[in-house]
């Protein structure tokens, strides 16, 4: 019979429970959830060695262990602390560690661009949380920031060092699942940045799982740049028998065009199973995939807008109190619309849309009738 591990006591923001010994306290404060369990942008539990870079999750250690009640002095990183028996931390119910927190988002936010309306990454970007969270309304720095220029690594990844928060993510992606790593974090200080030695190519199997690990959108997915916002998509789990991958994936759709694929996240923002480049980036036609349905979002966030399942819709009234007529249709916003074509597959084009791309847009809108008849718009035919 299996020896069964003694637990240990842990009490975080006055609540208590029990861990395996080993437990990290930001693991310990996951089992709890919600607010409890401090933001991280550098842990993420697959990967060996990650954590300890960002000081996000600093929590404060009000009793060491019941062992050693005594606080320790300085605030602690949660992902590389270990919990003792009789522990008392404290994250969400010390203002030293909201304090501390409101710092490092300002440290963070010194060099990475508040330029979230034009980012791919908005509306699931942990910074962007935690700065809606944490951030100052001004910046105290005085200085000019640092930018880069964009790069293509490869024909799937663009990066743009510009907004890295130097994570280490994507280092330990492609040095713990790929066969061979091609970039790393060169020079020191406020040097550092993220580069392949000589311009190389990211091109192994699984790199394409550097861009589901990024918190910000340094690594974007360059099918997907600039075609559309992930709140206007809906994502359904979907599956396919994969050789290479466990095949299981999140299909971002608009209707039945896929605008691109990711893998599935847990809710701490942490890939669940990495996929390989080929379902990521090649399997683009619903009809690759076995669809399973819509699948769970987090209510909280933006991209759960309009995608709630079970909803039931209110009656439709309109009709009935205007006896049976129809309501009076100013505009249809789907007749005159130039980026609503059907015609033109935005996932498909090898670059973000522009207006050229776009070939049947109306020259000239005519509204015609009369008081008292129906408004229609009507289109005039290009020339
Ligand atoms: S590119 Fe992204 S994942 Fe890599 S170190 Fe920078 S922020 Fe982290
Ligand atoms: S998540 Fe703990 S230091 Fe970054």
């Amino acid at each position: 019979m299996p020896e069964e591990k003694k637990l240990v006591k842990v009490t975080i923001d006055n609540i208590t429970i029990e861990v395996e010994p080993g437990t990290s306290i930001l693991h310990a404060a996951r089992q709890i959830g919600g607010e409890v369990a401090p933001p991280a942008m550098c842990y993420y539990t697959k990967l060996k060695g990650s954590g300890g870079k960002c000081r996000t999750c600093l929590v404060e250690v009000a009793a060491g262990s019941a062992a050693d009640p005594r606080p320790m002095p300085k605030l602690v990183a949660s992902c590389r602390t270990n919990v003792m028996d009789g522990m008392v931390v404290k994250n969400i119910t010390s203002d030293r560690v909201i304090d501390a927190r409101n710092g490092v988002v300002e440290f963070l936010l010194i060099n990475h661009p508040l330029d979230c309306p034009i980012c791919d990454q908005a509306g699931e970007c942990h910074l962007q949380d935690l700065s809606f969270e944490h951030g100052g309304e001004g910046t105290r720095y005085e200085f000019t920031r640092r930018t880069f220029e964009k790069h293509d690594i490869g024909p799937y990844i663009q990066l743009h060092m510009t907004r890295c928060i130097l994570c280490y993510r994507c280092v330990y992606v492609a040095d713990q699942l790929t066969d061979k790593r091609e970039h790393g974090i060169l020079d020191r200080g406020d040097h550092s940045e993220i580069a392949t030695f000589i311009e190389k190519a990211l091109d192994n199997d699984f790199i394409g799982n550097v861009i589901d690990v990024c918190p910000v959108g340094a690594l974007t997915d360059r099918t997907f740049r600039f075609k559309n916002r992930v709140w206007f998509l809906k994502p359904m789990d979907a599956h396919r028998d994969c050789p290479t991958c466990a095949g299981k994936v999140l299909l971002w759709n608009r209707g039945d065009e896929v605008f691109r694929v990711t893998a599935r996240k847990d809710q701490w923002g942490e890939v669940i199973d990495w996929i390989c480049n080929e379902c990521r980036f090649e399997k683009k036609l619903s009809s690759d995939w076995i669809i399973e349905g819509p699948t769970t979002i987090n209510r909280q966030s933006v991209i759960s807008q309009g995608h709630y399942v079970g909803v039931h819709k209110p009656k439709e009234f309109l009709s009935e109190v205007m006896d049976g007529r129809d309501p009076r249709i100013l505009l249809d916003i789907h007749e005159v619309s130039e980026v609503n074509q059907t015609k033109v597959q935005l996932s498909t084009l090898p670059h973000p849309a522009h207006s050229e791309d776009f070939p049947d847009k109306p020259t000239q809108q005519v509204t015609v009738g009369k008081p008292g008849q129906y408004l229609i718009n009507k289109r005039t035919e290009k020339n």
